[in-house]
């Protein structure tokens, strides 16, 4: 035994060799069950998929770089819970792909910002930010008004997000197109939707236009972000539904 042993620590080869196996081992023990594990992300009531508007302005979010200058995370900090609210769970990012948690924050963080302001102030912030907020250096986006959204492939989009486990049904990808047309249109019979999609936010947010454009999808998404989860409800036992 002691022989071996001091073969071991001469061979610098063995050695590593030898070190590299037990330090993997421990690794694999450690990494592996997270990958199946039901409790690695605690189940929170009311996280639900995005709807097919929601996530049409959450690419939009994603092309025109928002991230750049806004993270989507609330930190386990005082301060930043008195600043945005309840801190961020991992369960309200989990049918994010990509998630914007981010860690730039030129602009404040967006994780919550769903509800704080009406439509009408987000379309006419992202038309020209110094228009609502005079100290303001966020860029203008008011091309998102007048640019038509383009959907080709909803329900390919859909169903590409299902291979990555977002739970979309058959009911959700079959009425993709008609969702996404219906959460835009205070008209519109939006019963089915908001069963698919409870909490869904619906409304013309981009009155300027008749047509669909990229601000209404991106409006739907920012007053969407974050108000899922319903904290002043929520009891010990909702994390594992
Ligand atoms: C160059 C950095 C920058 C970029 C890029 C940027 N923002 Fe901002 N954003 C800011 C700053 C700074 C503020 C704070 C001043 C203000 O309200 O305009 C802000 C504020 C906001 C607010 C209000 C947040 C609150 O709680 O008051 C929203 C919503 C927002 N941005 C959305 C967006 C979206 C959507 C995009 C992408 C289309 C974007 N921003 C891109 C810098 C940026």
């Amino acid at each position: 035994m002691k022989f071996s042993h001091a073969i071991v620590e001469k061979n610098v080869v063995i050695l590593a060799l030898l070190t590299l196996i037990t330090v993997s081992i421990g690794g694999l023990v450690q990494i592996v069950p997270l990958f199946s594990i039901e409790t690695t992300i605690e189940r929170v009531g009311g996280v639900r998929p995005y709807t097919p508007l929601e996530q049409m302005g959450r690419n939009i979010y994603i092309r025109e770089g928002c991230y750049v200058c806004h993270s989507q995370q609330i930190r386990t900090f005082r301060d930043e819970v008195e600043r945005y609210g309840p801190y961020s769970l991992a369960a309200e990012s989990m049918y994010d792909h990509p998630f914007q948690w981010g860690s730039k924050r030129i602009g404040p963080d967006l994780a919550r910002v769903g509800g704080k302001y009406s439509n009408d102030w987000h379309v006419a912030h992202l038309k020209d930010p110094r228009a609502v907020v005079p100290e303001s250096i966020m860029p203008t986006y008011a091309f998102l008004a007048s640019r038509p959204l383009s959907v080709p492939n909803i329900q390919d989009h859909l169903k590409t997000l299902r291979t990555v486990g977002v739970p979309y049904t058959d009911d959700m990808i079959a009425n993709a197109a008609a969702d996404l047309k219906a959460q835009a249109d205070p008209d519109a019979d939006t019963s089915g939707l908001l069963k698919r999609y409870p909490k869904a936010v619906v409304g013309k947010f981009n009155t300027e236009s008749p047509e669909l454009t990229e601000m209404d999808a991106l409006v739907a998404y920012l007053q969407m972000l974050g108000t899922l989860v319903e904290f002043s409800k929520l009891q010990p036992e909702d994390l594992h539904q």
